[in-house]
């Protein structure tokens, strides 16, 4: 049967058009451990074009040779798939470098040339994709810098032209607006590309495939059913080496404003009318509004920071002892906060969120946890184990869903206990999923955008975090010891509403 493919159908491949992918700070640590591993991993798949030109701008005074021993290393120690020396003998074939800083008009004369020179020399008719992955306070130079030399113009290259922009997306509202307003004079909206990695991830997309595919889920994901959420991720790491960023950002921003609310967002949006990327950020943005916060941000919301202690029976030290945070540091490696949605869909149920460092181990997870029964025609001691009924996301790292309901125990006697039915990705599925990187990296290739935050998401996200990092300015975190599961009075924020936190 000779069947027309049809141009949407989402199951096949996406191949990019002849591109190049320039990368500002290809020397630093996220080129090496997931950008440069995501396209070897895409050239391995053969999902990039054979006209593909990976360009690498950096300080470094390196040659060409230079610069493909590094990718080489970078690519063999991180990368997901398998090593193949034919694969990567292709790709290094198409590496180019240009050595500069980021005020270097000439450099960027250069590096504009190479682009142009690409049409001739690799058949690019201007493509390009932008990947600034550089610390914010380097934004506004790059930017002007692809303004003034025509890099960032479509119609002049005569392709397209998009830049990646990796978080943080400024540090509050102003400086998030001031930061969109920057990147939009340069580039139109829809070349902008935002990346928040967790929306990478095949267990973040699985969410609208699981409560928009399904018939089961939706009539039950609401006030009327829905008794409270749980959103945890968890790590076990420290801060290792980042002080300097990380003291002067703290838990909530770090990961609370973007991957958790995004997260938060796709477990409460509506129904998008299409998964049209605009439609999809429309129903986010929707639903980011209508987030409330507690009333009182003092009993409503947990900050905390590690003490020394334990993780997976390694020793390891305090926040404070930490190289480079400045004594008597007041900055929050745990956050917890109890949100609410006021929309009728949710309601009076609480979202406790909650995020750490230095906690007993890596997981991050969404629990749906459903009223009791409004009636249990049993004998009080026969339910005496029966919790509440609870479906859970296992975003990482065991990708999964767990549904957690109640069933009688075999035997002679009646006794309800709680017990568990799982998927996992690992057995139901043969092929493993993308890194989030690569996912990403395609999708900016490929022009999808529905993966990305647009501005007005991280804007309003911001618009969240603001009140509550005003309230905290100047108090003292809670402690807890690291390899704790957070401060005790994270504990009792949900206890005194006769609730307790899962333990993923
Ligand atoms: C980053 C944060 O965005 O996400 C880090 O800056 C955090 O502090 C990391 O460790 C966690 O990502 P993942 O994919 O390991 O959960």
């Amino acid at each position: 049967m000779n069947r027309l493919r049809d141009p949407q159908d989402r199951r096949l491949p996406r191949v990019p058009e002849p591109c190049a992918l320039v990368i500002f700070g290809v020397t630093g640590d996220l080129a090496r451990r997931k950008l440069i591993p995501a396209v070897y991993d895409l050239a391995n798949r053969g999902l990039l074009p054979p006209n593909f030109v990976v360009l690498g701008f950096a300080r470094r005074d390196w040659d060409h040779g230079a610069f493909e021993q590094v990718a080489r290393e970078a690519a063999q120690a991180h990368s997901r798939t398998p090593w193949r020396e034919d694969v990567w003998a292709r790709a290094a074939g198409n590496l180019r470098f240009v050595s500069g800083s980021f005020d270097d008009d000439e450099a960027f004369d250069t590096l504009a040339r190479t682009l142009d020179e690409l049409r001739d020399t690799h058949g690019i008719p201007g493509n390009a994709a932008f990947y600034l992955s550089i610390p914010p306070a380097a934004f506004p130079t790059v930017l002007r810098q692809l303004h003034r030399t025509g890099m960032a113009d479509n119609d002049k290259s005569g392709g397209w032209r998009r830049v990646v922009v990796e978080k943080p997306f400024g540090h509050d509202l102003t400086s998030a607006r001031q930061l969109n307003r920057l990147v939009d004079e340069v580039f139109t909206p829809q070349d902008v590309f935002r990346i928040d990695h967790y929306l990478g991830k095949e267990t973040v997309q699985n969410i609208l495939a699981l409560r928009f595919a399904n018939a089961l889920f939706e009539p039950v994901w609401n006030s009327k059913y829905v008794d409270s959420v749980q959103i945890t991720m968890a790590e076990d790491v420290g801060i290792g080496t980042r002080a300097g960023f990380y003291d002067a950002t703290g838990a909530a921003r770090d990961v609370l404003q973007n991957h958790l609310l995004q997260l938060l967002a796709l477990v409460t949006m509506e129904e998008p009318t299409s998964f049209d990327a605009n439609e999809i950020s429309a129903e986010k943005l929707k639903v980011l509004r209508a987030i409330t916060l507690p009333k009182d941000v003092s009993t409503g919301t947990v900050r905390g920071q590690y003490l020394p202690g334990w993780v997976a029976g390694k020793r390891a030290v305090g926040y404070l002892e930490e190289p480079n945070v400045p004594e008597g540091s007041l900055t929050e490696t745990y956050v917890a906060v109890r949100l609410g949605i006021q929309n009728r869909r949710w309601a009076g149920v609480p979202f406790y969120i909650r995020t750490g460092k230095r906690l007993p181990r890596r997981v991050t997870e969404v629990a749906v946890l459903f009223n009791k029964a409004p009636h249990l025609p049993f004998h009080p001691t026969d339910v005496e184990m029966l919790g509440n009924n609870q479906l859970v996301i296992r975003v990482q790292p065991d990708e999964g869903v767990t549904l957690k309901f109640g069933s009688k125990v075999p035997g002679t006697t009646m006794e309800v206990r709680d017990i568990t039915m799982d998927f996992q990705y690992g057995e139901a599925f043969t092929e493993s999923s993308p890194e989030a990187y690569e996912r990403l990296v395609l999708d900016v290739l490929v022009g999808d955008r529905t993966l990305f935050p647009h501005a007005d998401e991280v804007e309003q996200s911001w618009a969240v975090i603001d009140p509550l990092e005003a309230a905290w300015q100047g108090t003292k975190p809670a402690t807890y010891r690291a390899g704790e599961w957070g401060p005790r009075e994270a504990d009792e924020m949900l206890a005194r509403e006769g609730r307790a936190w899962r333990r993923p």
